[in-house]
């Protein structure tokens, strides 16, 4: 398969080579696993688009960059059992690749800060508007179609149970049998919309939530009569 061809083509205002970045990418994510691949950074980068669409005042050139180097070091930690963590990971490498392409080291650095960032949970929260729609768009792939087929994916790895009950899928261990797509919604899913930070995310996550609630309420339908 053609990986750097799949890669939507970024038009820089700022110096760089931008295919020499691009590179980079494609040969670091041909590897990964399928819910990081360079499908996932694809659609990420087309979620940004539409984040930066209706998001005044952020810099185009660091959004497009994140998107495109954001999950760079995922192989890295795939391969290390999670012991190194691809967002910090991924900041560093990413940062280097800019500037050996030619990036200016105010984008550098801005790129670089979104993609350490991008991963918040307990750590240091998306502190730019650029890292903030990094976050946004990321998280966005998780909902909506999309996210309902990461969900069945993850849940099939898992030998997991086509459905189960609420009852059952909140009493659940992770990666058992009872690990459903359905508990991936329950537990974690449902909660995305109000974790949005720019305001175009939260009403696409709305929609895309949405979406979810009514295939599981026709997929418990099905099931159950
Ligand atoms: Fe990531
Ligand atoms: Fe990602």
């Amino acid at each position: 398969m053609d990986f750097f061809n799949k890669i939507p083509e970024i038009k820089l205002s700022c110096e760089g080579d931008i295919a020499a970045i691009t590179a980079v990418v494609a040969g670091k994510l041909s590897v990964a696993e399928s819910s990081h691949d360079l499908d996932h950074t694809i659609r990420v980068m087309h979620n940004a688009e539409l984040l930066l669409a209706n998001t005044p005042g952020a810099d185009a050139d660091t959004v497009r960059l994140s998107a495109l180097l954001h999950d760079i070091a995922r192989p890295e930690e795939d391969a290390g059992k999670g012991l190194c963590c691809h967002a910090e990971l991924g900041a560093e490498l990413s940062g280097k690749i800019l500037l050996d392409s030619g990036v200016p080291r105010t984008v550098a650095e801005a790129v670089s800060r979104a993609i350490a960032c991008h991963r918040f949970r307990k750590g240091a929260a998306p502190d730019s508007l650029e890292a903030q729609i990094l976050y946004d768009a990321d998280k966005l792939d998780s909902l909506g179609a999309v996210g309902l087929g990461r969900a069945f994916l993850f849940a099939g790895h898992c030998n997991a149970r086509l459905h189960n009950s609420e009852a059952e899928a909140l009493a659940g261990e992770p990666y058992s049998r009872e690990d459903t797509a359905f508990r991936e919604y329950l537990v974690k899913l449902r909660h995305v919309p109000e974790k949005m930070f720019t305001s175009e995310g939260k009403k696409i996550a709305v929609k895309r939530l949405q979406f979810m609630e009514n295939f599981f309420s026709t997929l418990e339908s099905e099931i159950n009569g």
